[in-house]
């Protein structure tokens, strides 16, 4: 990969689709209190325009999870980072990812989640990049289906480069 950055997505086709994901979780959610969990750090701006269009009652958190380090590929190998403070017993959880790749990332994160007996757990994805994913995995609320390219942008890094590019574009 040279690195240059080529447009993918652009910013307006980003907001459009956050819309739509922000209705469809308004209707599903409307007087469940959600907790939305944003797997860090892809997913911070993301989240930040999400709730905004979601506009009403919810939580929101984060959480780290060991990711690619410097390499483009998954390795398999997931931990988590930081704890959650906040109680997911008994509550409605989203969580918040950039990118599922492989899938195993979420797959340990989901499991780990259920763990703690919440009341429902569900994805909700900026992309997806279903030629990759080792497992099935099921996303509730999915905004682009990408190509097999490495991405960035919109918070999207490459080896902790190009989050604040505007669209999400991919490199070469
Ligand atoms: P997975 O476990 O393979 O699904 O990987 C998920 C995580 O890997 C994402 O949340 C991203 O942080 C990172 N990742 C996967 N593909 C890309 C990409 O194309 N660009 C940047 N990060 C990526
Ligand atoms: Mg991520």
């Amino acid at each position: 990969m040279s690195g240059t950055p080529h447009i993918l997505i652009t910013r307006q086709d980003i907001q459009a689709a956050i819309d739509r994901m922000a209705g469809e979780i308004r209707r599903d959610y409307t007087d469940k209190n959600p907790l939305l969990i944003g797997i860090l750090k892809g997913s911070f701006i993301f989240m930040a325009d999400l709730v905004r269009r979601i506009a009403m009652p919810l939580e929101v958190t984060f959480i780290r999870l060991s990711s690619y380090g410097s390499g483009t590929e998954s390795s398999g190998k997931i931990k988590v980072l930081t704890r959650l403070s906040e109680e997911v017993k008994g509550r409605h959880i989203i969580v918040v990812e950039d990118i599922i790749d492989t899938g195993l990332t979420t797959a340990y994160f989901v499991d780990y989640l259920n763990k703690k007996k919440p009341a429902s757990v569900r994805l909700c994805s900026l992309t997806d990049k279903p030629s990759r994913h080792k497992i099935p995995v099921k996303i509730d609320y999915l905004g682009f289906t990408v190509p097999d390219k490495f991405i960035v942008g919109y918070g999207i890094d490459w080896d902790e480069k190009y989050r604040y590019l505007p669209d999400i574009c991919y490199i070469e």
